[in-house]
């Protein structure tokens, strides 16, 4: 057996995934696991593969026996974990070694722990990955935060396993440290938002009379379409799905109640960090905040009575909506990007985060093509709203989306993710607000001074009384 190329400590669901595509891909690997019960049932699960694949017993054997300088990927949780192992690994590894992380981090832990690992001469590497068990296993999508010495020596081997669109490998390096965790971060984000809006136009639909069969077709044939994304395909499935238990559809079934590890709510810090709002993933992380609260909002019901009432809505109305709102739940997760990359300094490419997107990860969709030629003609980062690509998707989209809206509220059903893109929309195409009013409060009550319309200058007061 030659030499490995790399380590991968950790055999659980992803780094199994990630170490058996590694293998398929004609990479040479050794793998070592905390507690090595695992290591048989992977190497069963490898089949073939397991002739290219090294066995070490524990950590200590996994770095003797990849050849320096060492590329090591730990697939174990990006909390104290990996903090823990960062401390064992610095008497342990050399100048030269690169350590990866390709969980789902928090970028600032990503952005410590690179300049700790620097101290000792060692590169670490914050490596987004999205596509779950299935894209780790077949082809993920990969966004890649650390040195240019370390994207050199890992890019074959990324290239290799990442998702292709066309002949293009779904992997890039998008700059120093945290910068991959970060647009990963944001990726998720925009998941939860596109994922929250799929669900409100599915109780659009519900509520306007139609069976789960008959949603499931709308999505499927919605999905041929301009909104042809994972998202949809997954969701025209998942409904037609009957839980065998009770025969009932899948649906049926399922608490509404929705889970979150934390990385749309890192999404909606930051960007309110960053000076920024991006107000359609505030309604997602809401929406799941609340539906967990079941209690309350049975409480609820029986206090104000439940107000949803029948809507109609055309299809085609609903499908409109859906591709406005879409194009603006990603002009906010670039704008979070701009941002991040101003106050970072990353020199984050717009273009090519699209293109990373257009296969393999989760929020994958027709839509990212578009928007990758947008930005490639020189749209800026923070401005895909306007850009020219959109214009006429936003022209039909944004009526459709107002009587969608404005029908939900009237019919007392929560749109959080749709009705938000909407006040965004709005408030980004009126260029005298009320703003002037907050400002006057302002000065009112703590002299905190406003700028004039007629004048140059700040920190002018009001004619305010004693
Ligand atoms: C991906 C996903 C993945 C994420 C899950 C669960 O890109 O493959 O984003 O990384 O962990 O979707 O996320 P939540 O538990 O926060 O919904």
């Amino acid at each position: 057996m030659a030499d490995p190329q790399i380590g991968i400590y950790g055999l659980g669901t992803m780094g199994a995934a990630l170490a058996l595509n590694l293998a398929e891909n004609g990479v040479e690997i050794a793998v070592a696991n905390r507690s090595t019960e695992a290591i048989p049932a992977f190497l069963d699960r490898a089949g073939p593969l397991a002739a290219r694949i090294a066995t070490a017993e524990d950590l200590d054997a996994l770095i003797a026996a990849l050849p320096r300088p060492r590329q090591l990927l730990a697939m174990i949780p990006s909390t104290a974990p990996m903090d823990a192992l960062i401390d064992e690994l610095i008497p342990k590894l050399a100048e030269g070694d690169t350590l990866i992380d390709a969980g789902n981090a928090d970028f600032h832990a990503t952005r410590a722990r690179s300049a700790k690992l620097a101290e000792h001469g060692i590169h670490f590497v914050g490596l987004g990955v999205s596509g779950g068990e299935e894209g780790a296993r077949r082809g993920p999508s990969m966004m890649f935060g650390g040195t240019e010495y370390s994207w050199e020596r890992l890019a074959p081997m990324l290239r290799a396993i990442a998702a292709r669109f066309g002949d293009d490998p779904c992997v890039a390096h998008l700059g120093p440290d945290g910068a991959g965790h970060f647009v990963k971060t944001v990726h998720n984000g925009i998941e939860y938002a596109d994922m929250q809006m799929i669900g409100e136009l599915f109780d659009l639909l519900e509520t306007g009379g139609r069976d789960v069969g008959e949603i499931a077709d709308i999505f499927a044939g919605w999905n041929e379409g301009p909104l042809g994304s994972y998202l949809f395909e997954i969701t025209a499935g998942l409904l037609r799905r009957t839980d065998s238990a009770t025969g009932a559809p899948i649906l049926d079934v399922i608490q509404d109640s929705a889970g979150q590890k934390g990385t749309g709510r890192w999404t909606v810090i930051e960007a309110v960090k960053l000076g920024q709002s991006a107000t359609m993933i505030e309604g997602a992380v809401a929406a799941r905040a609340w539906s967990a609260e079941r209690d309350a909002r049975r409480a609820g019901a029986e206090v104000f009575g439940s107000a949803r009432a029948t809507v109609e809505l055309e299809v085609e109305t609903l499908e409109a909506a859906a591709r406005a709102a879409r194009v603006l739940e990603y002009a906010q997760g670039f704008r979070i990007l701009a941002a991040s990359a101003e106050e970072y300094d990353w020199p984050l490419a717009p273009a090519r985060i699209a293109e990373i997107w257009r296969a393999g990860c989760i929020i994958r969709a027709k839509m990212l093509d578009d928007i990758a030629g947008a930005f490639a003609e020189g749209t800026a980062m923070a401005d895909l709203m306007r850009a020219e690509a959109f214009r006429e998707t936003l022209e039909t989209g944004i009526p459709a989306l107002r009587k969608v809206v404005g029908t939900a509220v009237a019919a007392g059903l929560p749109v959080p993710v749709l009705a938000s893109a909407l006040a965004w929309f709005d408030t980004m195409r009126t260029p005298r607000g009320t703003a002037r009013l907050i400002q006057a409060q302002r000065d009112v009550f703590g002299r905190h001074g406003f700028e004039r319309t007629d004048r140059e200058g700040k920190g002018f007061h009001g004619p305010w009384w004693d």
